[in-house]
């Protein structure tokens, strides 16, 4: 232990104490041992620290701070020295607000394309992930204080986040769902991961020994802290055993007491609580570090929006470019059409949302970017029906224009946190304005701005299409920038697009039933899954153009990795994202076809050529053996794929890799879903084979009455009228505030009230509520009204009591 010394001098409450937070956003200082708090903040794409945490939920606005481009738009450059920048900016302005933790990068995997959190996650790949993620907090973690990567993990979906229990066998755990936390712990050393809100078969996942201790601490031998996601502690004692140290937010010192009073009753050892207070104070202390000397209070608002301006044009995707329409031709007379345009769509709803110092919006960056405009049209309301009026106006308007530049998307509060999206279309109003437009002018450039894949059946009616994502404060201008032909896109997908979302993988098992999601379809998420089982895609992942274009020559693969050569052969200089992907010849163990091992992003002149190497690392050959519970390797051929996406394989070579002689674990008649890549709809019985045991029931036990971990939305089912009633009043305010247009507050209610589990109103209120007085509300809502309301009456008087008893 680090702070031995220190720890002996502190007493059991002391210690205790350090294990939640002070209020909403704060740890808990000594003062008379020198130990200060720290602050934490969200969040992945820009500092969101409110000055004041006065409203107990941190909902209120932060301070200005830079908002750069989402989680899932820098992952489209696939420049992991551009991640690091980012990290690095974040970290200064972090620095500036005395923020000493910062909330993201956000890392979970995109199982799903309608997860209402995709825009803050990078990638469908864990690889791609990781990578990114290491870059982030490097750059973050550069200025002395902490990034926290989160939410670890399987948390890939926001309904029912806080309950619900996602059921994944341990192969496809530790190769999807768990390598990009392992490399950002690894590789970017972050000092603290929050633990998600849901469970992981069974268990939450802040309470998970295997997760949080076999694999988190003895495999990965990480020594950071892991803080529990905003109220997502569920039994104190069982997180602590499991290594977690900081509860947040406060809980007024309840849970506290649970520690003392289990170690006090002898349940838990207090070196399991010195372990804890231990890590914590090493991140107390690294992170105190550059406070304690003199720091930048300000920062260079303008240098940090040209910085986000340059990350998101390194972003963009440009996804169709007919008749090489762009970069737009000199002279050309452009109608600019559609909401977005004249309001930039550029950052996600929740606890991600940042405060812009400075924000662009297209048609204001109009002059600068030499376009010839001849007008702005709305054409559509971001949240109404189709609008014949604003449609006739826009067709007046494209009919003059030699090319229309259409801004669509997704409205800000269809891509948030806390829900899940209902549908992969982008209002149907857009899509009329693009039909009516198409009939008048069919030189049409689609905008489209939204942080996760879309479906587009009406790809064949715009002649380009330009992806921004949520590009943050300075996206509208990066825009224009690519377009006018200034910067050369280079962005590419680093999530597949497929042409419907019945074609996705998880399809059949998302958002999973009441109690459960089963990911049947295994490790076949993305492209693992449209690759190896031919299904054709919109878009593959990993595919964008560019202006110029690229040749790919002379591959020579040996142990160490590959290394080619690439050509600029346009008359523009351009960069390109070259891919490495592995597939193992030898069909004893199923596996996705190809899988991404490697990627390298490469400036080059037009005409020059460029040698590229691509090392391999330690996972460009491994599967985890569930037989031998350990990473292995399996003796075969295996081909080694240079490409400009999944599906364009440039240059190809077979090698033989030594194995570690495991024995094989699968039987392969058991398993054919799995052994023929077909994994979209597998039944339970074999899902249960490859799981290793049954899968627990699905619904919710209507018998049982509601306690701690139920949520309010199953209050639907209560036996107390007093239940019921609360849900109705509910799912009415909700149904209300849609209609009457209060979409965000509509949200809100679904996030922190609908799906909140009870014992949520005890740890989300700061103490207002506490767990005694919460079984009162429970006794309310399961038929003893009166019983119950005396309880809670009775646990306010004593907790008033004890509050004053303490104050005097
Ligand atoms: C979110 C986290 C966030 C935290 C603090 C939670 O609801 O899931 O991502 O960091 O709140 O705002």
């Amino acid at each position: 232990m680090t702070y031995k010394e220190l720890i002996a001098q502190m007493t059991l409450e002391e210690k205790a104490s350090l294990m939640s937070g002070k209020d909403f956003w704060q740890t808990k200082d000594i003062k008379r041992l020198g130990i200060n708090s720290m602050f934490l903040a969200d969040g992945p794409h820009g500092i969101r620290r409110q000055q004041v945490a006065a409203d107990q939920l941190g909902l209120n606005a932060g301070l200005p701070a830079t908002c750069y481009p989402t989680a899932s738009t820098v992952a489209n450059s696939w420049n992991t020295e551009l991640g690091e920048k980012v990290g690095d900016y974040l970290g200064e302005e972090a620095v500036a607000q005395r923020v000493h933790v910062l909330l993201g990068p956000g890392i979970n995997m995109k199982r799903n394309p309608l997860c209402g959190r995709n825009f803050e996650y990078f990638s469908e790949d864990p690889y791609h992930a990781g990578k990114m993620a290491a870059s982030y907090i490097r750059g973050i973690q550069s200025h002395g204080i902490s990034a926290c990567v989160k939410h670890f993990a399987v948390n890939n979906q926001e309904e029912r986040r806080m309950s619900i229990d996602t059921i994944v066998d341990e192969r496809t755990l530790r190769e999807i769902y768990l390598t990009a936390f392992e490399i950002a712990v690894k590789e970017g050393r972050t000092k603290t991961i929050m633990s998600s809100y849901n469970r992981l078969n069974g268990e939450y996942t802040n309470e998970n020994k295997h997760l949080m201790k076999d694999i988190l601490r003895d495999e990965w031998h990480y020594n950071g802290v892991v803080v529990t996601n905003w109220g997502g502690s569920n039994d104190r004692i069982a997180g602590l055993l499991a290594g977690n140290e900081l509860e947040m937010p406060t809980t007024a010192g309840q849970t506290d007491q649970d520690i003392i009073d289990a170690i006090n009753s002898g349940e838990i050892e207090e070196k399991v609580l010195d372990e804890c207070v231990d890590r914590l104070l090493t991140l107390i202390y690294s992170t105190n570090d550059v406070f304690e000397r003199p720091y930048k209070k300000e920062v260079d608002i303008e240098r940090h929006h040209r910085v986000a301006q340059k990350v998101a044009e390194e972003s963009i995707v440009l996804l169709k470019n007919e008749d090489n329409l762009l970069p737009l031709k000199f002279g050309k007379k452009v109608a600019v059409i559609g909401d977005f345009a004249s309001e930039a769509r550029y950052q996600g709803a929740g606890s991600s949302i940042v405060n812009p110092t400075i924000l662009d919006h297209t048609m204001a960056c109009f002059e600068e970017s030499g376009i010839v405009s001849i007008g702005y049209e709305q054409g559509f309301e971001r949240y109404g029906k189709k609008n014949r009026e604003l449609i006739n106006k826009a067709c007046s308007l494209a009919k003059k224009a030699d090319v229309v530049f259409l801004y669509i998307g997704l409205d800000e509060v269809t891509e948030a946190e806390g829900l899940d999206r209902k549908s992969m279309k982008i209002p149907a109003n857009q899509v009329a304005l693009l039909d009516a437009l198409y009939e008048v002018n069919q030189s049409i450039v689609a905008i489209l701005s939204c942080g996760s894949a879309v479906e587009m059946p009406w790809i064949h009616k715009v002649k380009g299409l330009l992806h921004g994502y949520l590009g943050g404060q300075a996206g509208a201008r990066a825009i224009l920038r690519v377009l006018s032909g200034d910067v050369n896109p280079s962005g590419k997908l680093a999530e597949t697009y497929p042409f419907s979302y019945e074609d996705t993988p998880s399809y059949h098992h998302f958002p999973g039933d009441e109690a459960s999601v089963e990911y049947r379809e295994a490790m076949y998420i993305g492209y693992r899954y449209y690759d190896t089982a031919n299904i054709d895609v919109l878009f593959p992942f990993g595919y964008g153009l560019s202006y110029t274009t690229f040749d790919y020559s002379n591959l020579q693969v040996d142990r160490e990795g590959v290394t080619f050569e690439l050509t600029n052969t346009g008359d523009m200089a351009g960069m390109e994202i070259a891919q490495l992907y592995v597939g193992c010849q030898s069909k004893e163990i199923f596996r996705a076809k190809k899988e991404l091992k490697g990627f390298k992003k490469i400036f080059i002149n037009a005409g020059e050529t460029k040698t590229v190497v691509i090392p391999f690392d330690d996972k460009a050959f491994r599967y985890f053996n569930v037989e031998t519970n350990q990473w292995e390797i399996e003796e075969a051929d295996y081909n080694i794929m240079i490409g400009a996406s999944i599906a364009d394989i440039r240059l190809k070579e077979t090698i033989f890799v030594q194995g570690t002689g495991a024995p094989f674990p699968y039987h392969k008649d058991q398993l054919p879903s799995y052994f023929s890549g077909q994994a979209n709809d597998v039944s339970q019985e074999e899902f249960e084979v490859l799981f290793g045991k049954s899968v627990p029931i699905a619904k919710w036990d209507r018998h049982q009455p509601l306690g701690y971990t139920d949520t309010i939305e199953q209050c639907q089912y209560a036996k107390g009228v007093v239940g019921r009633l609360t849900y109705y009043t509910i799912t009415f305010a909700h149904w209300f505030l849609w209609k009457i247009g209060k979409r965000n507050t509509a949200n809100l209610i679904m996030m922190s009230i609908y799906h909140m589990p009870f014992r949520g109103i005890a740890r989300l209120t700061g103490g207002i509520v506490n767990m005694p007085m919460l079984d009162g509300i429970l006794m309310m809502v399961n038929g003893h009204f009166f019983k119950g309301l005396r309880h809670v009456f009775r646990e306010r008087r004593k907790k008033i009591k004890k509050a004053n008893s303490h104050s005097s």
